[in-house]
């Protein structure tokens, strides 16, 4: 395969860049040509491109955000919006397409490889780490180590004032930001969609802690689909228990900054796999790390099937985070 294209799509993440780099550079590595596709879907519609050499993506490694931009496509929705779409790529001689996102920017990939015959490979890029088949995403432990920052700077201040504060983080479908910022940070309580808790039972668990000596606690909220929600849950638990509580929202602050080591070399070893993985004719999969090792799943099923909450990691929360 000689000519590639590669996108980013959905919610930017940090080490996006670092994918991109890695992907450009395995390719040119054995003569082949990588084209850069602007704003995601939206862009490929528009025939956005640009041509992706060495010196395009030299220095961009420790840079959050996404050199490419990205954008979520209403007309990469519709079956003609990916005809469209399809078009512009054969008329380009783009014989494969790399996708970088997230498991909506997938589904737009799978129907795009069954209705258009494109040879399609999916790379998880989202702070989330909701995609099925792999064990983390990029971008991922950059928003965790973020999240865990603010935890660290809020406990100084809630343990100053003996105030139970809120920290709410990001997380639409699953509350692995909450569970590994929250079980790094020592937490007091996790409220994460995978185990939802009632007002009524946090407080009886706070009232519980302070009745046997605490003067302070941290409380993580995953804020799903309701950004903000965190606010009637503190407000509640202050009328109900009489505690002074605090809120403080993270919110699009964990999405940037420079991606730490760890997403730099897991979107290192991702983009060099989605290149191999079209010279070798494993079109149609997404490259993911499982147990430290590249796998390849069926891009279907990444996005058809849910991840949900790793079960150690549910059990050493309700041991540690009281
Ligand atoms: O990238 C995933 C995510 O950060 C979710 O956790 C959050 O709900 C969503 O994106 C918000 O995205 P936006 O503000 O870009 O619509």
């Amino acid at each position: 395969m000689k000519k590639m294209a590669v996108l980013t799509s959905g919610g930017d993440a940090p080490g996006m860049n670092a994918c991109v780099r890695a992907a450009v550079r395995t390719a040119l590595a054995r003569d082949g040509e990588m084209v850069g596709v602007r704003r995601g879907y939206a862009g490929l519609l528009e025939r956005d491109f640009t041509v992706l050499d060495r010196r395009a993506v030299a220095n961009i490694i420790h840079h959050g955000g996404t050199i490419l931009g990205t954008s979520r496509s209403e007309e990469f929705k519709t079956v003609e919006g990916r005809k469209k779409a399809a078009e512009v790529l054969r008329r380009e001689n783009i014989e494969g397409l790399i996708v970088i996102g997230g498991d909506g920017s997938f589904r737009g990939g799978t129907l795009l490889a069954v209705e258009g015959g494109l040879k399609v490979v999916g790379i998880p890029g989202t702070i989330d780490n909701d995609v099925y088949g792999t064990d983390s995403t990029i971008g991922f432990d950059t928003a965790v180590n973020c999240a865990l920052d603010a935890i660290d700077r809020v406990r100084d201040t809630a343990l100053s004032h003996d105030r139970v504060f809120f920290v709410e983080v990001m997380g639409r479908h699953t509350g692995y930001i909450a569970m590994e910022s929250g079980i790094a940070g020592g937490v007091e309580e996790l409220l994460t969609p995978e185990s939802p808790m009632t007002v009524e039972t946090l407080c009886s668990h706070l009232e519980h802690a302070f009745n046997r000596g605490k003067r302070s606690a941290i409380v993580v909220v995953a804020e799903k689909e309701e950004p903000g929600v965190t606010f009637e849950i503190a407000e509640e638990v202050h009328r109900v228990l009489g505690l002074e509580t605090r809120v403080c929202i993270l919110g699009h602050i964990q999405r940037g900054g420079s991606p730490t080591a760890r997403d730099r070399v897991l979107a290192s070893k991702l983009g060099a796999a989605a290149v191999k993985a079209l010279w070798e004719g494993k079109e149609g999969y997404m490259v993911g790390e499982m147990k430290g090792k590249v796998v390849h799943v069926p891009l279907k099923d990444t996005w058809e099937k849910f991840k949900g909450m790793d079960p150690e990691l549910e059990e050493l929360a309700s041991l540690l985070c009281q």
